[in-house]
């Protein structure tokens, strides 16, 4: 535990004591790790209740996981908000405005989304007492490394629209804990990667890269291809949000990476020699907003709540690619 709980003045939130099946909010369950989050809650038992508009997730994620309550709708929307966190023992904050490209482009929509959408949250937390509130934050608040591996004492400096918002929202849930005594956990992530996660404009590197060779089309690279990143697979993500939620005194910011790191260029020859694709590689300039090196040190969540990433990137990457074949083949019956 990197901070404890017990020094918190106004301890007004219920004890986290029904870890067992807990009953549970997803915002931003349609998405990516939202979904994969969520069936693993459901496969252990607790109830869960998603709410998302939709803004990148997908209802096919949804299929995943029939038996949950799912609610469209918008986390800006107080009242809305605050009526689903009613009796809620952990709330699982991933709904944002998603990435640095999106957040450069619409910035003031990031801001609504990322810092009073998640004021919406902190309040509803309080109001009802919710023990816990694990909010998915991003490395993106570190901005251009100093030092390598990244400890979470890191300066912040962000490069983006997004960063900054990240690091907002962080810093208001963590002053929501200091004031009110509910356990937020930060939970900083690096690159992260796995099964449902779809092609988007503002997506990450893996899926562009994947879906274009399984379609047989050419990649590129922005700069020279050997900028770093540590990418971490979706479930070891799921198994930082679920151990930190289960550690029921646990609360502070950590940083959520496989604690390895690889280049653009090694990550390509590794995905070509998956996928059997020899996809033709261009070159182009460096991105606005893009980092050079990303590595994150998980020392202190692994000490606060047994994090512990597996370390097996080549079964996780061909585990994504047979998602992502399948996926292909779907949408392409869609559109014949
Ligand atoms: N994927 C990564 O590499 C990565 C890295 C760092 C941090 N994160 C964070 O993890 C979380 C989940 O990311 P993801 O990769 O699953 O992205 P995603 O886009 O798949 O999921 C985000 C979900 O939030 C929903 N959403 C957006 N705005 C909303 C709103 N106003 N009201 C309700 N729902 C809304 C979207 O529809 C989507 O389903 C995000 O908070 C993201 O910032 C992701």
């Amino acid at each position: 535990m990197r901070e404890s709980v017990l020094g918190a003045k106004g301890l007004a939130c219920r004890p986290h004591t029904n870890v067992t099946k807990m009953k549970t909010l997803v915002t931003g369950g349609a998405g990516f790790i939202g979904s994969n989050l969520a069936r693993q809650l459901l496969a252990d038992g607790h109830a869960v209740t998603i709410l998302d508009n939709f803004q990148s997730g997908h209802r096919i994620n949804l299929d995943a996981v029939p038996q949950a309550r799912f609610v469209e709708g918008d986390i800006r929307d107080k009242a809305l908000v605050d009526a689903l966190a009613e009796g809620v023992d952990a709330i699982f904050h991933l709904a944002a405005s998603v990435g640095n490209k999106r957040s450069i482009d619409m910035p003031i929509d990031d801001a609504q989304t990322n810092i009073l959408g998640t004021l919406n949250i902190l309040e509803a937390a309080r109001v009802h007492r919710v023990p816990k509130v694990v909010f998915s934050s991003s490395a993106g608040i570190f901005g251009e490394l100093k030092t390598l591996p990244i400890q979470e004492d890191h300066p912040v400096e962000p490069d983006s629209p997004y960063g900054a918002s990240k690091l907002g929202a962080e810093k208001a849930g963590l002053a929501y804990a200091k004031l009110y005594g509910i356990r937020f956990v930060a939970l900083r992530y690096f690159n992260v990667y796995g099964p449902h996660q779809r092609l988007d404009p503002y997506g990450n590197v893996i899926p562009i890269f994947v879906f274009r060779m399984l379609r047989g089309e050419p990649i590129t690279i922005f700069g020279d291809g050997e900028q770093t990143r540590d990418f971490i697979s979706v479930q070891d993500v799921v198994q930082a949000n679920y151990r930190s939620a289960l550690a029921p005194d646990v609360w502070g910011a950590f940083n959520i990476g496989s604690g390895t790191r690889i280049s653009i260029n090694a990550l390509v020859e590794k995905l070509k020699r998956i996928t059997g694709v020899d996809a033709r590689v261009t070159y182009g300039p460096p991105r606005a907003g893009d980092v050079r090196d990303s590595l994150a040190d998980v020392s202190a969540a692994r000490q606060a709540f047994g994090f512990d990433p597996a370390q097996t990137m080549d079964e996780n990457l061909t585990r994504y690619v047979d998602w992502a074949r399948q996926e292909v083949a779907r949408v392409e019956q869609m559109t014949v």
